[in-house]
């Protein structure tokens, strides 16, 4: 089981916050910043037993969505 970190943050408030969390549960989780513009999505891999942290802030009301094949 991988712990993995999904996270939108343009000015890096929510990334801290989801780092302390996914470092509580395993330091040695990783990370897929939603704001690197060279991001592949379709690479990104997620096994049913992974635990996934999924986190982003609130813009206009609206909060940017993933789409996960
Ligand atoms: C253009 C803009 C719109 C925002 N809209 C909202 C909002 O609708 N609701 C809210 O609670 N915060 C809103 N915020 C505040 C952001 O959610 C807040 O700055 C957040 O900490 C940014 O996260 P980040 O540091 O991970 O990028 C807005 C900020 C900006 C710059």
């Amino acid at each position: 089981m991988a712990v993995k970190r999904i996270v939108f943050s343009p000015t890096g408030g929510t990334d801290n916050v989801a780092k302390l969390i996914a470092n509580n549960i395993n330091k040695d989780h990783s990370t897929i910043d939603l704001c690197d513009s060279t991001l592949d999505l379709k690479k990104i891999r997620i096994d049913k037993n992974d635990t996934v942290i999924i986190a982003m802030p609130s813009y206009g009301g609206r909060a940017p969505s993933i789409a996960i094949n």
